[in-house]
């Protein structure tokens, strides 16, 4: 099965040339039009930031059915892409418990038997074009949309040397005012990438600051919602700190990115190399636990009558991957990796559930 991002080459090159595809493009079936945070939307069935790269990226899987359509993180600089391998896939089809840390194989070949039963993981630094650049193709991608699609573009503050608080605050406010003049719909700030120095990848642990980001974006957002990607609470009692300190400013949280863990080669050396030792598991082996920590972050919304809605993503790949989080209450559900080895999902949803 060919994939439409090639993990044997570099990220710029799939930048550059991806998505690649051979094969068909089936009809997308019609569906009744849904309420998403006040977009109207075919489905709300979507792909989370990774995935669609740039503009052709979002075009293609727009055109194959998914109707929310998350523009990989970007930044306010450039930003160069960790060295291959930057894609490997773990050799286990348990679930990645993610109270252990250690440790998850990387698998010897390059693909994994069962595509759609696949567990992975990535380590990409969350790369970026510099803004000069991004924002036109931001632009080209919202003109590529269809009707009853939406576009949220995906945002990221940098750490650097003498950064304050305050000053990564305002900088995720300054992004939220660059992706919505660039043409986003939506606008999302990244709370929670696993790949990355701490400071960035584990804000969303951080109640109070969480509220902060959340509110300086909704200021400078000029109305569009604003939604803050979450990663995975290992402590559960966290959840509802968070949720509180974002409610009113955020309109949703999309909950999880990839659970952190350790992944290694067989010989127990470092499957991404040293330094990159802690990277994100994706796909079905963190089912299990991502619809865990929606269904708390459900319960927490109802018994708090919050206004923030939840937006599932984690390990789904089959039709009832994505009813365990429809049936849970979340607003909408994204495909992360799935759709790499077949895009057709969102057809294949749309067929037996067209109420998605
Ligand atoms: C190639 C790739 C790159 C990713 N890059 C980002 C990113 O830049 N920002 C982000 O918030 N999440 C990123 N993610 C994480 C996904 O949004 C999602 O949380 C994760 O893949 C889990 O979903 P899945 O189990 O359906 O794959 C990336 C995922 C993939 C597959």
């Amino acid at each position: 099965m060919v994939a439409t991002y090639d993990i044997e080459r570099s990220f710029d090159w799939n930048f550059d040339n991806g998505p690649v595809y051979e094969g068909e493009f089936l009809d997308v079936p019609k569906t009744p039009q849904k309420d998403f945070l006040g977009l109207k939307v075919n489905s709300r069935i979507g792909i989370p930031a990774g995935l669609l790269l740039n503009s052709r990226w979002i075009e293609f899987y727009g055109e194959m059915g998914f109707d929310i359509l998350t523009y990989k993180t970007v930044r306010n600089q450039y930003r160069s892409c960790y060295d291959l391998p930057n894609w490997v896939f773990i050799d286990r089809d348990d679930q990645i418990d993610p109270h252990i840390l250690d440790e998850a194989q990387k698998l010897a070949s390059l693909t994994p038997a069962d595509h759609l039963a696949a567990t992975s993981s990535v380590s990409f630094g969350m790369p970026s074009k510099a803004p000069n650049d991004w924002m036109p193709d931001v632009a080209k991608a919202r003109k590529a949309l269809k009707s009853g699609q939406v576009l949220i573009v995906s945002v990221v503050a940098s750490s650097k040397a003498g950064s304050t608080v305050q000053s990564m605050v305002d900088e995720f406010g300054e992004l939220a005012a660059m992706a919505r003049e660039a043409g986003a719909q939506i606008v999302e700030a990244n709370l929670s990438c696993p790949n990355v120095h701490k400071s960035e990848g584990e804000i969303f642990l951080d109640a109070e600051l969480s509220g902060k980001i959340a509110a300086a974006m909704q200021k400078n957002a000029n109305g569009i919602p604003v939604l803050l990607k979450l990663g995975h609470f290992a402590d559960k009692a966290l959840i509802s700190d968070v949720l509180q300190a974002v409610n009113g400013k955020a309109s949703a949280v999309v909950m999880v990115n990839g659970i952190s863990r350790r992944v290694v080669n067989k010989d127990g050396s470092a499957a991404f190399g040293k330094g990159r030792e802690m990277s994100g598991i994706l796909g079905r082996g963190i089912h299990a636990f991502s619809l865990d920590n929606v269904k708390s972050a459900l319960e927490i919304v109802k018994k708090d009558q919050l206004s923030l809605k939840i937006v599932a993503v984690g390990g789904v790949s089959r039709v009832e991957d994505a009813k365990g989080f429809f049936d849970a209450g979340a607003a909408a559900v994204m495909l992360g990796s799935a759709p790499m080895f077949d895009p057709s999902l969102a057809i294949k949803f749309k067929k037996s559930h067209p109420e998605w």
